[in-house]
């Protein structure tokens, strides 16, 4: 049975990841900050408490509580899905030109894209299984403009993927990104997300929807099969066609 690590998979997109891999009877984990998110979604992704779900609750961008983490992850992992992320501004005062509040605020989003993806990676490579599968969620926001230290750390972690691309290809284990557009139906948008914002970001696309959770996942799930072995160090885009509308 292969074993799943999908970080911020008790809502959005990583809950959606973590359903289309239970579906098809791997055993997963899945982590985020908030334990009872994590317990109400591990209860609703096994409700016959099969025992193919488990949550693990640690912050993904602070190294300490990673390593504090590894004990109640699993000994072996054969795929990771570093999902957990978000625009942390939506979270924060506009800062004022202050330098602190500049520097804490690229720090944010720095630390929830970026770092947390590393650190995880990091710390799970010993356990990875030959052949493994790391895939890491993007954001079009990498390619595109107005989303300042958002965009700027997921298009580090497209840098960064190519690097683990090469340093694990020997091995068998693949590394991508998954970059989507608009997705509707998570907690990114803190509620926020206004009809004009949906009709804006929904013009941009070639298909005239938004993207869903299943709509990413179906493509990490791919890219995490044996049948993708030979795709590595890619960045797939997952946005109806939204990004060649820029
Ligand atoms: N929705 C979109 O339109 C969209 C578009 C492009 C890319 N994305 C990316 O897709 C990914 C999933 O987002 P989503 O749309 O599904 O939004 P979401 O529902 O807010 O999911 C984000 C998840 O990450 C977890 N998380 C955040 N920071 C964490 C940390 N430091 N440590 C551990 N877990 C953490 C959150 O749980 P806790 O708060 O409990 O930790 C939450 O479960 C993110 O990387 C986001 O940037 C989303």
């Amino acid at each position: 049975m292969r074993e799943i690590v999908v970080t911020g998979g008790g809502t959005g997109i990583g809950y959606a990841v973590a359903a289309a891999f239970v579906a098809q009877g791997d055993r997963v984990t899945i982590a985020g900050r908030r334990e009872h998110v994590l317990k109400e979604a591990a209860d609703r992704l096994d409700p016959g408490r099969t025992g193919l779900v488990a949550a693990v609750a640690f912050n993904a961008a602070n190294p300490v509580a990673v390593g504090e983490a590894l004990d109640r992850l699993p000994s072996r992992v054969d795929v990771l899905v570093n999902n957990a992320g978000g625009n942390t501004d939506l979270d924060r005062p506009a800062d004022d030109g202050d330098l602190m509040d500049v520097a804490e605020g690229w720090w944010a989003n720095l630390n929830a894209n970026l770092m947390s993806a590393v650190l995880v990676t990091s710390a799970l490579i010993p356990r990875l299984a030959d052949d493994g599968r790391i895939v890491t969620i993007g954001s079009i926001a990498a390619r595109g403009t107005g989303s300042g230290s958002y965009g700027a750390a997921k298009a580090a972690v497209e840098a960064w993927t190519a690097d683990l691309a090469a340093e694990l290809g020997p091995r068998g284990v693949t590394a991508n990104v998954v970059s989507p557009g608009l997705v509707v139906d998570t907690e990114f948008f803190r509620g926020r997300l206004t009809e004009e914002g949906v009709r804006r970001r929904v013009e941009n696309t070639r298909n005239g929807r938004a993207g869903t959770p299943e709509d990413v996942a179906e493509t990490v799930r791919f890219l995490a099969s044996p049948q993708a072995r030979h795709l590595t160090g890619q960045v797939v885009h997952v946005n109806g066609g939204a990004y060649l509308g820029r």
